[in-house]
């Protein structure tokens, strides 16, 4: 079965300022659902890292026999998922080892968690002992050297957090988490993930919407984005589709 898109916006967002180039057209999370389509199987043990209110894969999705497990900072995000989300989950950091995970899982799949962890290489090593020999992370994130980054890492988040709330259309069903980025660059990306194999960090250059507060911004800030797609500048990039596998 297809999965289907998570747009994960609540219809509120404001309409663009300016036109976007085409690679603003795809569907948003296509490429993230289509390298988990790759690996799912039935009967496979999942495990949803930052899952919170929203599973990546939804109960009708998941293949017959499939285990699936969210895991989130936030008691309250997993509970906001409704009864019938999670088979099991796990109020936990994905940076502290929970003995009762590992070895356990087939697949992880995490959407826009993974700039929101303060020690992504703990994170790493406690995913990678989670996950079975030959099984595989895919997970999307957003760039720690993006324009938006840079911005939100300068600004405390009690204001930066409703200025991204307005200017991205956000209602309190889709609320702003405190972001870190801790190396969330390719090139870092891949140092640490060494030990992994067959790893995959596909950059994406989509940062424009934070920008739409104003014409001039949206269209100083496509120029800048423009070129360093061009270049394939892959540090720079918005946001990084990885996939690893143990
Ligand atoms: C932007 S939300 C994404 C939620 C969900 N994946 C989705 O698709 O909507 C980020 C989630 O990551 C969780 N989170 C942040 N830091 C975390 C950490 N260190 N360990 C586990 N979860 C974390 C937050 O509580 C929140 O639920």
């Amino acid at each position: 079965m297809a999965l289907r898109p998570q747009t994960r916006g609540d219809g509120s967002a404001p309409p663009d300022r300016v036109p976007l180039p085409p690679r603003y057209q795809a569907v948003w999370d296509a490429p993230f659902r289509d390298a988990i389509e790759r690996t799912l199987r039935p009967g496979m043990a999942i495990l949803d890292v930052g899952s919170g209110r929203n599973p990546t894969i939804l109960p009708d999705e998941r293949p017959g026999g499939t285990t699936y497990v969210g895991l989130d900072l936030s008691r309250e995000e997993l509970e906001a998922a409704g009864p019938r989300a999670y088979d099991e989950h796990a109020v936990a950091d994905v940076g502290a080892l929970q003995d009762e995970l590992i070895g356990r899982f087939d697949l992880i799949v995490s959407w826009q968690v993974l700039e929101h962890v303060e020690d992504l290489g703990a994170a790493f090593v406690c995913m990678r002992a989670y996950l079975k020999p030959g099984g595989v992370l895919v997970a999307m994130f957003s760039g720690g050297r993006s324009a938006f980054a840079l911005v939100n890492r300068a600004i405390p988040f009690h204001i930066g957090a409703p200025i991204v709330k307005k200017v991205m259309g956000r209602s309190d069903r889709n609320p702003v988490f405190p972001a870190y980025y801790d190396r969330c660059t390719a090139g870092r990306l891949r140092t640490m993930l060494r030990e992994w194999t067959a790893v995959d960090v596909a950059p994406f250059y989509a940062g424009a919407r934070y920008f739409g507060f104003s014409k001039v911004a949206s269209r100083a800030y496509l120029a800048y984005e423009d070129a360093i797609e061009r270049r394939r500048a892959e540090d720079l990039a918005t946001h990084y589709l990885l996939t690893a596998t143990r």
